[in-house]
């Protein structure tokens, strides 16, 4: 039975009935049978609901819309700074290229707004965050949308629709078959693919008070394990996929030399990027590891990625 077709208040209802049988000797499994419920849901509910008046379910609800509102109004906020940063990227360099990267929700709302409103701005193209491992998840009763391929395949043509310029696709690494969603988001649509996202972690508990690492607004979350580490897995992906598809692909995960960024290239990437050893080492890294590269891409004849002997991996 699903919790979505109860109200706060009616299940509340239903619990206090529960806690009569309860009190009359009955055994929680007999309360079920009786309430028409499972005990999963029993459970859940109680540890969601038990001890709650009808009162404070009411007002929990309004503090849940006033939350929806101010986290719409806050979206808002942050697409006004964006088109803001934007402008100023764009005076500072006229010449280069600017991939807006965005992320929205499960409606096609959320993702053409967003390239509404930056798309005057002199982007040059998207990306789209259909990886990030703090999305959606049982909090938000969303499935993962990052490992859900009918969910990328959606927020593809919902971009798509909205845009004719290209579109990156960023895919997790956290997939059994990783061919197989390249393949869906190539079929949707994307014109390139960025391998990828970090892999899903939890970086540690606090021995003290038994609570997860890294703790973020008082609570410990699952986050994004990057960085040197996440190197050969996404390094297998990026050969997992060059391997099947002529897509351009950007590598990412774990690249702090120019060694790092000439291996995703003999497995198939044109390009590369760099989020954790940057945060680490400053972005003044990127221009050592593009001197290195590109002197490495000269010894092998050319100046481009395409010129190096392409490694296939069985
Ligand atoms: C603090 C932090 C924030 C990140 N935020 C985003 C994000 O907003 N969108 C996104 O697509 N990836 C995000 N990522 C993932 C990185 O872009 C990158 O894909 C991943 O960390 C692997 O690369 P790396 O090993 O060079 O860090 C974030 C990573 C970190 C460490």
């Amino acid at each position: 039975m699903s919790r979505k077709r109860f109200t706060a208040e009616q299940i509340i209802r239903i619990l206090w009935q529960g806690e009569v049988f309860l009190s009359q000797g009955q055994k929680v499994s007999e309360v079920c049978r009786g309430l028409g419920i499972t005990q999963q849901t029993y459970y859940r509910w109680r540890k969601e609901f038990g001890g709650m008046k009808v009162s404070q379910a009411r007002r929990l609800k309004e503090l849940q819309r006033e939350n929806t509102r101010l986290k719409r109004a806050v979206a808002e906020l942050t697409l006004d700074r964006w088109e803001g940063e934007i402008d100023l990227i764009r005076a500072s360099f006229p010449e280069r290229p600017i991939i807006a990267s965005i992320a929205g929700g499960g409606n096609p709302h959320e993702w053409q707004e967003i390239v509404r409103r930056v798309e005057p701005h002199g982007i040059n193209g998207y990306e789209i965050n259909v990886s990030c491992p703090n999305l959606g998840g049982k909090e938000k009763g969303e499935d993962k949308a990052e490992q859900d391929t009918k969910a990328m395949v959606l927020a593809v043509g919902w971009v798509k629709e909205a845009t004719e310029l290209p579109v990156i696709v960023k895919l997790t690494p956290n997939v059994t078959d990783i061919a197989a969603l390249a393949q869906a988001a190539v079929e949707a649509g994307a014109d390139a693919l960025t391998m990828g996202n970090s892999l899903s972690g939890l970086g540690g508990i606090n021995l003290e008070n038994f609570t997860p690492l890294p703790t973020v607004v008082d609570k410990g979350i699952i986050g994004g394990y990057g960085g040197p580490g996440l190197k050969p897995v996404n390094l297998r992906c990026t050969a997992n996929i060059a391997q099947d598809m002529p897509t351009p692909i950007f590598g990412c995960g774990g690249i702090e030399r120019w060694q790092d960024a000439a291996e995703y290239m003999t497995v198939g990437a044109s390009a590369v990027q760099i989020c954790t050893a940057v945060m680490w080492r400053g972005i003044q890294i990127i221009q050592k590891l593009a001197k290195g590269l590109e002197n490495y891409l000269e010894r092998h004849g050319g100046n481009s990625p395409s010129a190096l002997t392409p490694i296939t991996c069985l």
